[in-house]
């Protein structure tokens, strides 16, 4: 790591930004994580699922169509127009996971750029491409965490995947300086930039994590955080070292072989005790 710039995620240091659960609180002290559903369901309820096991007071589905999987007792489902309005009471926002196909209508109405401008939470997958299609590269601040695989990052970068990965810690300092956002950059070791050129790298994870749908559990895992409070650095620092230790876990266990996304979803709770 270069000298000065650069930490590697502490959990204990950050644990003391996440609140407490004092006895009075209520589901009310722990905010409302909205999620936007698309087309492909699976992935935005593994985002759901990594956002309830991560203390999100409730979990929000909004959706313009609804939701064909069965009943799903752990979250609130509301259908609207446009699932920008149908989540305007939510702390924080996970756009991306599953938004498939249901992105043309989107591109560039107001609510979207509304969306990008005055909330916080995630920007995911298809999401971010959303955002470019939108000119919402512009308008995020760093309440917004944009979580790239190494593709995505080149992306919006206009670079080639290969220089993204000769270069990983560059690509995600210039990402986080041209949109204002916390920009965390997936892969072995993730990297979280701030606009600022603050760094952190994440110890946790391994190939336990490399299997479809485990990045949507991530970006559900940090919208929570942000609903309940931190800031857009601190919950996808913490986000992705949960995450990563999550996925350590489900793997000492069931082989990496067998770890699927909603087992990393299953061993959050684990992985939280280790330093809770
Ligand atoms: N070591 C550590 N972490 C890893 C490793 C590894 N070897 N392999 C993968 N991971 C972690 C990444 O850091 C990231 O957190 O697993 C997660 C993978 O996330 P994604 O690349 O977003 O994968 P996925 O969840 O399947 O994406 C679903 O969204 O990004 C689109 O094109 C993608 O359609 C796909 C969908
Ligand atoms: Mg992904």
């Amino acid at each position: 790591l270069p000298e000065g710039m650069a930490s590697y995620v502490d959990p204990s240091e950050l644990r003391q930004k996440w609140g407490s659960r004092d006895a009075l609180s209520h589901k009310g002290t722990f905010g409302r994580c909205g999620i936007f559903v698309g087309h492909m369901q699976g992935a935005a309820i593994l985002a759901a699922a990594g956002a309830a096991r991560t203390g999100a007071g409730l979990v929000v589905l909004g959706t313009r169509g609804s939701i064909s999987l069965a009943v799903l007792p752990d979250y609130v489902v509301r259908q609207a127009e446009s699932p920008v309005s149908a989540l305007e009471d939510c702390q924080s926002i996970v756009v991306g996971p599953g938004l498939g196909t249901d992105l043309e209508p989107l591109v560039g109405t107001a609510s979207v750029d509304e969306m990008f401008s005055s909330k916080r939470g995630v920007v995911d997958a298809d999401g971010l491409k959303l955002l470019r299609a939108s000119n919402g590269l512009r308008r995020l601040n760093d309440g917004w965490v944009l979580t790239p695989h190494p593709k995505e990052c080149a992306n919006l970068l206009g670079w080639t995947t290969e220089q993204v990965q000769r270069q990983r810690l560059t690509a995600a300092m210039q990402l986080a300086e041209r949109t204002g956002a916390i920009v965390l950059l997936k892969g072995y070791r993730t990297i979280i930039a701030t606009p600022a050129g603050e760094i952190r790298v994440n110890p946790t994870g391994n190939a336990s994590l490399a299997v479809g749908g485990s990045g949507d559990v991530l970006a559900g895992v940090i919208g929570s955080l942000i609903a309940q409070g931190l800031n857009g650095f601190d919950a996808a620092s913490l986000g992705a070292w949960i995450h990563g230790r999550a996925g350590e876990l489900a793997g000492a266990a069931l082989t990496p072989i067998s770890t699927t996304a909603s087992d990393i979803v299953d061993y959050i709770s684990r992985a939280i005790v280790t330093f809770f």
